[in-house]
């Protein structure tokens, strides 16, 4: 009978950076905010406290969701079975907490909500430390379990940090789309340090207060282009994997061209990274990490191969890749209103061409989409 992972040492669970002690850690936290909050009366310290769970439980339930879900169904037997109930939790806590973020502070029902979201982040964890984890435990190493904290944390660094439904639960749609939205919910978090930040400052002198502000922004695009950087590197290792696997075929001329665009845009936001003086931060693993298991990670890679879905799922993860980089060009070109290191016409280009993308994509994706639902597919697109 396996061993809930609440009753091992950190040395049985593989080592302090092993993802089943990285994931008690976070479990700890999550218990002591919402511990704090229901000790403390209405607030500014309450709020503060269950803005800080939210962004701790987005990020983390998103690191499972991206690393260590599809780990499960890859390794444990009744893997899709326990993670679609964890998935499904999931759900639900983002559902609640999107209501709870639509409602001010003392406003009818928001109390009563999130103590239900408390019930479910609480049965949450159960079901992972009593359940799944162990199993997890049971079937893989402790070097792999290392392995697998290392590309957690990396995730979970650049996570969305707020509920967002147009993301899917499962790789590789999660992690193209999170990695953009990711980064605007960092800029949101960011802007509100600020806030409170400049609200400090401006009652120690305004000089400070402007200070702060040039830096608050500095950070803010470091965040961002460092973030669009991962998906960028993703999207276009994604897009040589599939000239790869698909250069073949009928639309082996449209896959090089979109394979190429994509490399171009990677290169253009380094450009672009270098000409505001901004270091490039550990994009170069998670985007090649993310390159990777958004090609290899399909919902269900054995039943998908050999069907031509394959085809179909990259190309709607390449779709959400560029609609994540039109999303950021946008945001970079309203950052240009202000910031004259930035190149609006530059700019327009690379989001017009990222809109042409998802146009392209769109194409092929219909196309493909039609081959295979009116079983004219062949398994011509699979490797
Ligand atoms: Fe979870
Ligand atoms: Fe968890």
């Amino acid at each position: 009978m396996a061993v809930s992972i609440e009753e091992q040492t950190v040395v049985q669970l593989g080592g302090a950076a092993s993802v089943l002690a990285r994931q008690r850690r976070d479990h700890a936290e999550m218990d002591r905010l919402m511990d704090r909050w229901g000790a403390l009366a209405d607030g500014a310290e309450r709020e503060r406290l269950l803005k800080e769970l939210v962004q701790l439980v987005f990020s983390h339930a998103f690191a499972e969701e991206t690393v260590l879900w599809p780990a499960v169904r890859r390794s444990v037997e009744g893997g899709d079975e326990l993670t679609s109930r964890v998935e499904e939790e999931h759900q639900q806590i983002n559902d609640l907490v999107a209501e709870i973020e639509r409602l001010s502070p003392g406003s009818a029902g928001r109390e009563e909500k999130v103590r239900r979201v408390f019930s479910l982040i609480r049965q949450d964890i159960r079901d992972e430390e009593d359940v799944v984890l162990p199993r997890l435990q049971e079937a893989l190493p402790a070097a792999q379990l290392r392995r697998l904290g290392t590309a957690w944390d990396t995730v979970r660094r650049t996570a969305p940090t707020h509920p967002h439904p147009v993301i899917p639960r499962r790789p590789p749609g999660n992690a193209l789309l999170g990695v953009p939205l990711g980064a605007c919910d960092r800029i949101r978090d960011a802007v509100g340090a600020g806030r409170a930040r400049k609200g400090r400052a401006s009652g120690a002198g305004g000089a400070a207060g402007d200070a702060g502000d040039a830096e608050t922004r500095q950070k803010r695009l470091e965040i961002l282009l460092n973030d669009h950087l991962a998906g960028a590197a993703g999207a276009a290792e994604l897009a040589r994997r599939m000239v790869r696997e698909h250069g073949e075929g009928p639309d082996g001329d449209k896959l090089r061209d979109l394979a190429r665009q994509c490399a171009q845009d990677r290169l253009a936001l380094q450009r672009q990274l270098g000409e505001l003086g901004i270091p490039v931060r550990h994009y170069k693993v998670y985007g090649a990490w993310l390159g990777e298991k958004a090609g290899r990670l399909k919902p269900n890679g054995r039943l998908l191969r050999g069907t031509g879905l394959s085809l179909l799922v990259e190309l709607g993860a390449l779709r959400l890749a560029a609609q994540g980089k039109a999303l950021c060009w946008r945001a970079l070109l309203a950052a240009a209103r202000r910031d004259t290191r930035l190149d609006a016409a530059r700019l327009l280009e690379l989001l017009r061409r990222a809109e042409q993308q998802m146009e392209t994509l769109d194409a092929l994706h219909d196309e493909a989409a039609g081959a295979l639902l009116a079983g004219t597919a062949t398994a011509r697109h699979d490797a």
